[in-house]
């Protein structure tokens, strides 16, 4: 790759952001499609991050992604904001258009593009299972219910996280088939009756001797396993194989969601197999 007055400028802002794949794999199809821009990644001290964002007009960077700690806190830097931002109240991708910062969450999209592309799975009608309320469960609720999910049944260590999860999406998204169901409750044998896709948000199964948060006699029930851990295989996945269900890892995740950034800065169809093949590689050294 080779840097020159005219490369156009993209990057992530993030505190920490060393551990960051997102470098590899967006500069990987930059240069696959022979494009002139470079992807930097930089850490951001949230004190810092008002200035950040005003150096992308400075600089003229054609945009940015924002991770951790950034998301939400960074809205109010930006010029505007699109509507399912506004809702989730979430950026993760910031696009300058001639001097105006346009804020975009991909992590929801990101997540169907991968489930239907890669898992071959549509979720229109099935009833889901989500485990954990954090930021990134917002976003994916917020996805499957534009895909017109039939139902989706929450818990979360802090069921007050939960309770106000179903409250947003029930008053923003007009959804109302949500059940909250108590973290201690989880296994419940009559829950897992109708489940069609498993999904875990949380960070468990990020460390080696993280627990397996649902039963296996559970887990077999359903027809999709989602991940969204990306380091390791993780226990819930490790099930999922060994009872022969089709599932998928954070990393399609990740790389979908980089993709649709990518599609936003750049105009063009981003090269996942390439993005793919890309973090692969790294991962395994
Ligand atoms: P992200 O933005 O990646 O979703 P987050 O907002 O910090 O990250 O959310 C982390 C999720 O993992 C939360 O649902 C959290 O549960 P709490 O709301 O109780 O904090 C969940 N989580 C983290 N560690 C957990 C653990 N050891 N057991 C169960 N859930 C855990």
């Amino acid at each position: 790759m080779e840097i020159k007055g005219t490369t156009k400028i993209t990057g992530v802002f993030g505190y920490p952001v060393s551990h960051s794949l997102s470098p590899i794999f967006q500069n990987s199809a930059f240069e696959h499609l022979g494009l002139d821009y470079v992807y930097i990644p930089l850490e951001v001290k949230p004190e810092d991050l008002k200035t950040a964002i005003n150096s992308i007009k400075i600089f003229n960077w054609v945009g940015v992604n924002v991770t951790i700690p950034h998301k939400r806190q960074v809205i109010k830097y930006l010029d505007e904001i699109d509507g399912v931002s506004e809702i989730l109240d979430v950026v993760n991708t910031i696009h300058n258009i001639k001097g105006k910062l346009k804020g975009y969450t991909t992590d929801g999209d990101g997540f169907i593009r991968s489930l239907k592309q890669d898992g071959n799975f549509n979720p229109k009608g099935k009833n889901i299972f989500i485990l954990g309320a954090g930021g990134s469960s917002y976003a994916i609720c917020g996805a499957l219910i534009n895909e017109k999910v039939n139902s989706i049944f929450i818990t979360n260590r802090t069921l007050e996280n939960a309770i106000k999860l179903k409250k947003h999406l029930t008053e923003k998204l007009k959804f109302k088939n949500i059940e909250i169901i108590e973290f201690e409750r989880r296994n419940d044998k009559k829950i897992w009756q109708n489940i069609d896709i498993l999904i875990n948000t949380t960070s468990v199964g990020m460390k080696e001797n993280d627990p397996l948060l649902i039963e296996k006699i559970n887990i077999e029930k359903v027809k999709f396993v989602y991940d969204i851990v990306y380091n390791r295989k993780t226990e819930l996945l490790k099930s999922a194989e060994e009872l022969k269900i089709p599932n998928l890892d954070g990393i399609s995740m990740l790389v979908y969601q980089g993709a649709i950034s990518f599609e936003i800065w750049t105009g063009k169809k981003a090269p996942v197999d390439i993005m793919k093949r890309a973090i692969y590689e790294k991962i395994k050294k």
